[in-house]
């Protein structure tokens, strides 16, 4: 396909559209009772199972989106992502997650090189290093055993980790391995996440993982530094040493931070942060919190998925169906949306995980080759756990606006419950949910059968429901480091297939950029106007006057409660500048004075 030639412009995209009014014509009621179809749409994998047959689509339909694929080249796009290429080529760089958890013996290349060695290099280097930390051969500066971590990062280097922290957490072999152990996640600059961390952790037992791929991004830098301070302040600056470790692809910037290289666990520029859980960026944490065995299985969960998205044929593909569907769905039965609904507690970070992967990635506008789209690309990810979000946010979805859902379902729950004399375990009671649900939005219920029930003429509107609402439905066989990763590899290289298709790099993410740099306009803003009383100035008049209050505000609260301290004459005379600098002396002295 020449450079510039959008899939838009494709004979099987134009057939696609044409195909909406056959669709549109159809009712998922009535796709339903063709079992035939209903079976081709049924897909199993390495103990999953994937139902497409809720999905507003017929087997035709099915065959022009594989028409699709072939048009943009999908199977030789995955292919060269398998073979190291720079497929993203706006930063030039490989996209090579799936060498994280490639079998030891396999060979991946970047550059003519095999980076698989590599890989096993650093979790080699991770099992011993964990493995010396949980049994307490590794000690902090006053010889205690590190038995708390906290994970300093954001975006990638944070929502990957935490979704598989929070899967496991539950997971009776991995809660044993964890036990006596806590992880938390210190992401947001908000110092009240800062200090959600640090309560009720000592120093003494506490180890700092401080994850930043490139190490240079703000809030994880400032959150590392504020934790450098709460250590040292404790144990003394040379306790760094002992209660502090890095991953990051910048291992110069590591050690100018003042972390031991040898303490430095790393990985490469061919690994996307929000791809990045399988590196050291999740394995790390994961390990010291669970031992290397339990994450080495997750690994391998994710590694069946990436043999099975490479080679297994489009009609079987789970990944490459799920993709497939999705540009359906947004691209031509316009339905911008997704909702993932895991009935499973334990994947509550789950779909704020997938948020990241799947909106950085396709959220794009223009085409890999840089031609603006005529077409919306990326969609809107959202979820909460089954059946809390039936108590949400599924009013809208049954009878207001149509968005496709994902239906995510375990067979044997983590932590059974059988209480004698209910009707079903209480994970049957979940699941009765799981599977109740997408044929209330394929079916709906009509005014005809609200009549029959005699429904007060009245409320039949209210109570009607249209159904023909999409879903689909993935069962695991249970929920275990294993089976959390194939989950991820699914969603990530579902991800991958949708920007594939949609022509876009799916790897780069310019779009957070234009926010960092006016922030880091404001933080000047912000340190001239404290420490030198200088005027706002600069921004719009909007900013400007949200800025000004900001300032102006702050200062009244502050100088209401430092009364006590603050010269009253300094504060009747309004000489704003002096009272500033004078006030703002007072501040850091208190913030250290509170930190020690
Ligand atoms: O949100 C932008 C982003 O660059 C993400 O892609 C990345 O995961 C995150 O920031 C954190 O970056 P780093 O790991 O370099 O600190």
């Amino acid at each position: 396909m020449a450079s510039s030639t959008l899939i838009c412009d494709t004979e099987p995209w134009k057939n696609l559209r044409a195909h909406v009014e056959d669709i549109k014509k159809t009712h998922l009621r009535d796709l339903m009772s063709d079992t035939k179809r209903c079976q081709s749409m049924m897909v199993e994998f390495d103990g999953l199972l994937l139902d497409y047959s809720r999905q507003c689509a017929t087997l035709e339909t099915m065959d022009k989106l594989f028409k699709l694929a072939e048009a943009e080249n999908l199977k030789q796009k995955i292919g060269r992502m398998y073979n190291g290429e720079r497929i993203n080529s706006t930063e030039n760089r490989p996209v090579l997650h799936v060498a994280l958890r490639a079998p030891r013996d396999s060979v991946i290349q970047s550059d003519g090189k095999n980076v698989v060695p590599d890989v096993w290099k650093v979790l080699d280097k991770i099992q011993v290093f964990s493995e010396t930390v949980r049994s307490g051969s590794w000690v902090g500066a006053t010889g205690k055993a590190l038995t708390d971590v906290i994970s300093v990062g954001i975006g990638g280097s944070f929502l990957g980790p935490l979704f598989v922290h929070t899967a496991l957490q539950t997971d009776p072999e991995a809660s044993k391995f964890a036990k006596g152990r806590q992880l938390r996640f210190l992401a947001n600059v908000d110092p009240v996440d800062v200090a959600r961390n640090i309560t009720g952790l000592n120093p003494e037992t506490t180890l700092v993982v401080v994850v930043s791929k490139t190490f240079t991004t703000a809030e994880t830098m400032l959150n590392a530094r504020t934790l450098r301070e709460w250590i040292s302040a404790a144990l003394g600056p040379s306790a760094v040493a002992k209660h502090m470790v890095a991953v990051s692809t910048n291992l110069t910037l590591v050690e100018q931070f003042g972390i031991d290289p040898n303490n430095a666990f790393a990985f490469w520029d061919w690994v996307g942060g929000r791809y990045s859980v399988c590196s050291a960026v999740g394995v790390l944490p994961l390990s010291l919190q669970y031992g290397f065995s339990v994450v080495e299985k997750f690994l391998k969960g994710a590694s069946s998925i990436d043999q099975h998205f490479y080679s297994a044929p489009f009609e079987k593909n789970i990944p490459v169906l799920l993709g497939l569907l999705s540009v359906w769905n947004v691209s031509f039965l316009g339905y911008p949306a997704r909702a993932i609904l895991p009935y499973s507690q334990a994947l509550e970070k789950f779909a704020p995980h997938i948020q990241q992967v799947s909106m950085e990635s396709n959220g794009k506008g223009v085409s890999i080759d840089g031609v603006p789209l005529p077409f919306e690309a990326g969609e809107i990810d959202f979820g909460e756990p089954g059946t809390n979000g039936q108590h949400s946010f599924y009013q809208l979805i049954h009878q207001g606006r149509v968005i496709p859902c994902d239906f995510i379902g375990v067979v044997k729950s983590q932590q059974p419950v059988y209480l004698k004399g209910e009707v079903v375990s209480n994970h049957d009671e979940l699941m009765s949910n799981f599977f109740a649900q997408p044929d209330a939005l394929a079916y709906g219920k009509t005014p005809e059968q609200l009549q029959n029930e005699n429904v007060p003429q009245h409320l039949i509107p209210h109570k009607t429901f249209s159904g023909n609402r999409p879903s689909l439905s993935l069962l695991l066989p249970s929920l275990n480091a294993y089976n959390i990763g194939q989950l991820l590899a699914i969603y990530e290289h579902r991800i991958a297939v949708e920007g594939f298709v949609w022509g876009i790099n799916s790897f780069d993410q310019w779009g957070v950029e234009l926010g960092k740099s006016l922030a880091s306009q404001v933080r000047k803003q912000l340190n001239s106007a404290r420490t030198k009383g200088k005027p706002v100035e600069g921004f719009n008049y909007s900013t400007t006057t949200l800025l000004k209050r900001y300032l102006e505000v702050w200062l009244s609260i502050w100088a209401q409660s430092h009364a006590h301290r603050v010269v009253p004459a300094i504060i009747t005379s309004n000489k704003l500048i002096s009272f500033l600098l004078i006030s703002s002396s007072y501040l850091f002295k208190d913030l250290i004075q509170n930190k020690q």
